[in-house]
């Protein structure tokens, strides 16, 4: 019943959207491969909900095309384009059942009512709302009234599905099982799918691609395993992962990367400035390491995260299991594993390529502060 299209590839051409004289994004070319789960990621303000709306046509483009499923869609009505939305604001009619807000649409678009009344039970049972539809909204919490949401999307068996920030009304809890039920539901009917939100987890755990926004460009495009172990940019590298990865301005030369006192932080045979990344978790303590103090702690159950000083002041932020109360000294040394560096430029922001984890040698990964 909810059979769609799922090669409907989705071009983006030198896309620009301007609002009077400030271009909200400046021109953007990217492939969104049919019946993927793409996630488009950034922070507030950068652009991703124009950037859905155009691909909606609810946006007029400033220049540039937009095809799907290879045809040019961007002179097209919304209605045409073969697509379906779901809002962050998921109005639905308080006075309809659910059957009824799901199925509006279909009236709507003049579908005979046992047809109707067949793809509302399928969408509903999609989303697991097979019992619910002669409750109304207000009977239902507000996941079930998410899931309403979608079925109502879903329904019209569009060939591709956009998503602005859905989940981000819901409790942790709902959002975790939502996060799931998207998962499946995209693996049953195999949408194009477009996916905005500002939540990293959402977007590592839902992507087949995570498109990483910043002020309307793109700062990278690809899987969330390749995002987060070889970010692209000092801007992916602190977007994603929790805590942040410590970025911090080194100087390379003779086999040692130094902070501006001297210092030496770790072995590399980079030349030159550059900004060092490294994740948290693998700041690791080791008796020869570089001597520092804890500054702050933060308990987290699990594990612990700390704010480390080194000797020249730079704050370093180090993720531990060993952090149970009381079970670390005030001073620790430790290292930062030369097969986990990062190097950036430090007038692009961008990963120097001679530099990225994948390309250190066997023998790096076991060197150690040298001192
Ligand atoms: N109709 C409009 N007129 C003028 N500026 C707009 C309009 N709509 C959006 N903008 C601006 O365009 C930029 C991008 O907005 P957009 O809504 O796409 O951001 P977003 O990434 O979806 O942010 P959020 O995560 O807060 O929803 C913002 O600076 C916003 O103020
Ligand atoms: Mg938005």
């Amino acid at each position: 019943m909810l059979e769609t299209s799922s090669t409907a590839a989705i071009g983006l051409h030198g896309l620009v959207k301007s609002y009077g004289e400030t271009p909200v994004i400046p021109g953007l070319d990217a492939e969104l491969r049919g019946g993927e789960f793409t996630v488009i990621l950034g922070p507030s303000g950068c652009g991703k909900s124009t950037l859905l709306n155009c691909i909606a046509g609810l946006e007029r483009l400033s220049a540039g095309r937009i095809t799907i499923g290879g045809r040019e869609v961007q002179e097209e009505e919304p209605k045409n384009r073969r697509l379906a939305m779901v809002f962050q604001n998921y109005a639905l009619y308080p006075h309809m059942t659910v059957a009824e807000n799901i199925g509006y649409a279909l009236k709507v678009a003049g579908v005979n009512k046992t047809e109707r009344a067949a793809r509302v039970a399928e969408a509903a049972r999609v989303v697991e709302l097979g019992d619910y539809l002669d409750r109304r909204p207000g009977q239902l919490s507000g996941g079930q009234r998410q899931r309403v949401a979608i079925a109502r999307a879903v329904v019209r068996e569009p060939q591709v599905l956009l998503y602005d920030e859905p989940l981000s009304n819901l409790d942790a809890k709902l959002r975790h099982d939502m996060r799931r039920e998207l998962a499946e539901l995209h693996r049953r009917i195999g949408a194009t799918s477009v996916f905005v939100t500002h939540d990293q987890v959402e977007a590592m755990t839902l992507a087949d691609r995570i498109m990483v926004l910043n002020k309307g460009r793109i700062e990278q495009f690809d899987t969330p395993e390749a995002i987060y172990h070889r970010p692209a940019s000092t801007f992916v590298a602190g977007f994603i992962g929790s805590p942040a990865m410590n970025l911090v301005d080194v100087t390379g030369e003779g086999g040692v990367l130094r902070l501006a006192d001297g210092t030496a932080l770790a072995a590399h045979s980079h030349r030159g400035p550059a900004i060092l990344g490294i994740r948290p978790e693998l700041v690791v303590p080791a008796p020869d390491g570089l001597p520092v103090q804890i500054t702050y702690r933060e308990e987290l159950g699990a594990h612990a995260v700390l704010t480390l000083r080194l000797p020249d002041g730079t704050a370093l932020r180090m993720a531990t299991a060993l952090g149970q109360r009381g079970g670390l000294p005030t001073d620790l040394r430790v290292a930062l594993p030369a097969a986990e560096l990062h190097l950036f430029d430090p007038l692009t922001g961008k990963a120097l390529a001679s530099a990225t984890p994948a390309t250190q040698t066997k023998k790096a990964q076991h060197d150690h502060v040298p001192s």
